[in-house]
């Protein structure tokens, strides 16, 4: 579902943010990404994305090779994933169900469908009740919910989640690990970058850690 084969970041200065990164994540499995503050976790992640290119090396993903991918593809490869951020990224002048309804009405779904997997979807997240609210009038927990309902409404078959607990208290961030786990038992590859290495041990899960650039260790 990802893989990296020497894939080297390399930001004018020149930093050398990612290098020669070699990793390989397979259909429907769970990953922590670990690592200091500058190690490259959100480089490596906007190589996933198609946010920005590798240097050199090959990023593939969802059966794409984002070295080659030609950008009128972008979109369609858009679709294959989904992202989530430590600071929510909500439409604050839309409701929870217009927010995740959003990505469904831009592919030009049709609206009753669109309705029908929204409530779905929130249902699964637990905020069908608030779906006529606005961002700003839910709590942190709530709106990163939202924000994972958005990042997989279009059934994408990979997840990345970039410090998706950073803004939020010990337990709120359990419970949307807990919702993470279950995206991924629903057959979604799941990687999430974090700096909580309490959780980390708690979780028992595959982690990557990176360090200047490198991975350094790929322990369950
Ligand atoms: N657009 C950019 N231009 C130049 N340097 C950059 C750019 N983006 C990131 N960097 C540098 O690349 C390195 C890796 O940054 P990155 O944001 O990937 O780290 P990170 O592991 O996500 O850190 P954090 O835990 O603080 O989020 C850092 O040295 C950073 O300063
Ligand atoms: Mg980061």
């Amino acid at each position: 579902m990802i893989e990296f084969l020497h894939v080297y970041k390399t930001y004018p200065g020149p930093v050398h943010a990612l290098k020669n990164v070699e990793l390989k994540i397979g259909k429907g499995e769970f990953v922590f990404l670990t690592g200091p503050s500058g190690a490259g976790k959100t480089t490596l992640f906007k190589m996933i994305s198609a946010y920005d290119t590798a240097t050199s090396g090959d990023v593939k993903v969802a059966g794409y090779n984002l070295q080659e991918i030609q950008d009128k593809q972008i979109p369609f490869f858009r679709r294959k994933i989904g992202v989530v951020f430590q600071d929510f990224k909500l439409l604050k002048d839309r409701t929870i169900f217009e927010n995740v309804a959003l990505p469904l009405l831009v592919r030009g779904d049709k609206a009753q469908s669109v309705q029908r997997r929204v409530y779905d979807v929130l249902e699964q997240v637990g905020l069908a009740h608030k779906h006529d609210q606005y961002p700003d009038f839910i709590s942190g927990g709530e709106q990163q919910r939202t924000a994972i309902a958005r990042a997989i409404i279009h059934q994408p078959g990979v997840l990345i989640a970039d410090e998706p607990t950073g803004n939020l208290d010990p337990r709120l961030s359990e419970e949307i690990m807990d919702l993470l786990e279950r995206v991924c038992s629903q057959g979604t590859t799941v990687f999430v970058a974090t700096h909580d290495h309490e959780m980390v041990k708690r979780r028992k899960k595959r982690t990557l850690e990176l360090k200047d650039g490198a991975i350094v260790g790929d322990t369950l």
